[in-house]
């Protein structure tokens, strides 16, 4: 299948795709996450495959977040959509594969993209790599599952600490807090993650599809968390601040937010 914003490589058990929108820092948009979809689904299915890496083209960004020049001007409705949409197609969906997926983060990930890594099965960064959840300087907040992933790998304070100043943390802090398990060199990446998916390719994948079935299961029961999540995304899209914070980051410069719900 061809794709127009990523890549596929295979090597022998292991497949790697790349988001391939350098110039927009990877950023998802719709297209993406439609491609995304469809090649995860696709390397599931395919029985020659048994571990996806994840990362991103270039060497600035993994994911700089959700596309803002795609959804600056939808509505509350139009905002939900987006988060439950996009939810079931990609980030539940990769949580709940079974075939294990390793981010290998190479620079920003950012909103959406550090939402994808956190629904990868666990994280590996290059020592460049910046982390964080700037939603709320958008007029926004995390709709892709940050709020609920975060605080289950860096603990609540400190994801609500990252949600609230929308500051970025470097390599090595994400590694402090457990949202990545190692930091290596940029140029050593790849060979790292490819080093670990061929341990894990030795191992049994239907041990490893029943492994991730139960640990993923002792995290279920926050729906109630993912639904408010979805839920106040959108309505942020009926607010002022939204209006201010994403036109402001279209036109380059720094949002002044009133408050006005
Ligand atoms: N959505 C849409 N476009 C994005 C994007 C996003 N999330 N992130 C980056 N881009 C685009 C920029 O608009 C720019 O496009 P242009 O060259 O057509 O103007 C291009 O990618 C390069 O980004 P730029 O901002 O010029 O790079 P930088 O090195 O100065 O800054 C960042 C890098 C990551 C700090 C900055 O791009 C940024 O803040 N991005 C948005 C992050 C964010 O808020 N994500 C959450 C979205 S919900």
């Amino acid at each position: 299948m061809d794709f127009e914003n990523i890549l596929i490589d295979k090597e022998g058990y292991i497949a790697i795709i790349t988001i391939d929108r350098p110039k927009k820092l990877n950023a998802l948009n719709r297209i993406t996450i439609s491609e995304l979809h469809k090649a995860f689904a696709q390397l599931e299915n395919d029985r020659e495959i048994r571990v996806i890496i994840l990362t991103g083209s270039g060497e600035k960004a993994f994911v700089a977040g959700a596309d803002i020049s795609e959804f600056a001007g939808f509505s509350p409705a139009q905002g939900e959509q987006l988060a439950s949409e996009g939810q079931e197609l990609l980030f539940n969906f990769v949580e709940n594969l079974s075939t294990p997926v390793i981010a290998a983060i190479n620079g920003f990930a950012l909103g959406g993209g550090l939402e994808l890594a956190l629904s990868c099965h666990f994280r590996i960064a290059s020592d460049n790599a910046k982390l964080g959840l700037p939603e709320v300087s958008l007029g926004v907040i995390p709709g892709y599952g940050g709020t609920q992933r975060l605080p289950q790998l860096a603990g609540r304070g400190k994801a609500m600490e990252m949600i609230v100043t929308g500051a970025m943390i470097d390599a090595k802090e994400a590694e402090r807090y457990h949202l990545v398990n190692r930091v290596v060199p940029v140029e050593e990446l790849l060979d790292l993650s490819i080093k670990i998916a061929g341990r894990i390719a030795n191992n049994s994948p239907v041990a490893i599809s029943y492994a991730i079935k139960a640990v993923n299961a002792g995290f279920k029961n926050n729906a109630l968390g993912f639904a408010t999540e979805i839920e106040s995304f959108g309505a942020c899209f009926g607010t002022e601040d939204f209006r201010e914070g994403t036109t402001a980051f279209l036109e380059k410069r720094k949002a002044k937010f009133t408050g006005t719900r």
